[in-house]
């Protein structure tokens, strides 16, 4: 089976579990910027991470997955993953509020790409990193892992 990981990373905490994930599986992980034509043809799955900004995926994922043609996901399974703040180290009501209320780049990925066609493998999932730059929580690699082993 022929599994792509396409993601975005600013502080390298995205890309260690993409690279985490890919490991998993066997397969590769590329930056979104150096994803090429060759990477996408034949795939059966295509897995997408992104840091969460603003509760949103990086423009850069949203705009590579909104310019893939119409349909071209037919027949390939899909799943989305992302980084996110570790909400429980925050004690602001408000930030879990607005997270509650405004979600994650993951389900935003995973609309998108099944939009173009891709059948979801699993529900949006996101992994937790300290603060704005990592690191990366203890086992969330590991969970990571487990996750892409049951796509
Ligand atoms: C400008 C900015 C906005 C962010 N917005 C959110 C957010 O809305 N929700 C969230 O859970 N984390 C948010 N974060 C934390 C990021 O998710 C965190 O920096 C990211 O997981 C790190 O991944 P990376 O190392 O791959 O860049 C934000 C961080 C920055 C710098």
């Amino acid at each position: 089976m022929k599994t792509l990981i396409v993601y975005d990373s600013v502080f390298g905490n995205t890309a260690k579990l993409a690279q985490a994930i890919a490991k998993a599986l066997d397969s590769k992980a590329v930056k979104v910027s150096e994803c090429t034509e060759a990477d996408l043809q034949s795939l059966d799955m295509i897995i997408a991470g992104s840091p969460t900004r603003m509760f949103k995926p990086m423009p850069s994922m949203k705009s590579a997955i909104k310019g893939l043609p119409d349909g071209s996901l037919k027949g390939v399974k899909v799943a989305a993953f992302d980084s996110r703040f570790a909400v429980e180290e925050s004690d602001s009501k408000m930030l879990s509020f607005m997270a509650n209320k405004f979600g994650y780049a993951a389900e935003k990925m995973l609309k998108g790409l099944e939009k173009k066609g891709g059948t979801a493998a699993a529900e949006p999932i996101g992994f937790f990193v300290s603060g704005n730059e990592g690191p990366i929580v203890k086992d969330e690699e590991k969970r990571a892992a487990a996750w892409a082993k049951s796509l």
